[in-house]
């Protein structure tokens, strides 16, 4: 089965899916790496990101590889964030990243991060959750990770925010179905617990 969980940046995606699919043993996957190693070959080699999204190699894990290269630590790197956001607005993007996810989905059991999981990518997922907190917590934990001030990071936030809400392909939304979480002043721990109890009510 898959549990799909999107919100925004900082919402605490990554630390919730990753122990949720802990809790649960099913394998994780973060589809924002996709769009971030798409965001890195634009940079680096210039070319239609699309073309880059159609012919990607990459191999997700504990360690990222495109093409054979560990990228994990450069995927992170701000620039990557915003080339990543960018090319997240391209259509031929979306559906070439999308069709790797369902293919990748379709056998097992999944927890799945990102911002179209359940509205696009599998919108028949029996449990979606969309994971919020406020611009100032979401900004908090993003600037503890990278070491870099809050203004920064929210500055930086409200224009991926837009970016990601405003497209016209695939906008961020709450998918029809969804279970909305906010985490601001929540514990990691109580976050798991509940959507671990919304997959045992749907299997
Ligand atoms: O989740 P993460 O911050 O790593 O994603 C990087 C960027 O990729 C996001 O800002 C968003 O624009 C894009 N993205 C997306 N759809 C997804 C996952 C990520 O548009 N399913």
């Amino acid at each position: 089965m898959v549990v799909a969980i999107d919100g925004p940046a900082g919402a605490g995606k990554s630390s919730v899916a990753r122990a949720v699919a802990r809790a649960l043993g099913f394998t994780y996957l973060n589809s924002g790496s996709m769009y971030r190693a798409v965001g890195l070959l634009t940079l680096r080699d210039g070319g239609a990101a699309s073309e880059h999204a159609e012919k990607l190699d990459i191999e997700l894990g504990d360690r990222v590889l495109v093409n054979g290269e560990d990228v994990t630590e450069t995927l992170r790197e701000p620039e990557v964030s915003e080339a990543a956001s960018r090319v997240a607005t391209n259509d031929r993007v979306r559906s070439a990243l999308a069709d790797k996810q369902r293919e990748l989905l379709g056998d097992g059991d999944w927890v799945v991060e990102g911002r179209d999981i359940g509205t696009v990518v599998a919108p028949g997922a029996p449990v979606k959750i969309f994971l919020t907190a406020s611009p100032e917590e979401r900004a908090r934990r993003r600037a503890a990770e990278l070491g870099t001030d809050v203004d920064t990071v929210l500055r930086d936030q409200a224009l991926r925010d837009a970016q990601d809400e405003g497209r016209a392909h695939s906008p961020l939304r709450m998918a029809p179905g969804a279970v909305s979480l906010d985490t601001t002043g929540v514990t990691l721990d109580d976050v798991v617990q509940r959507i671990v109890g919304l997959v045992h009510e749907a299997s």
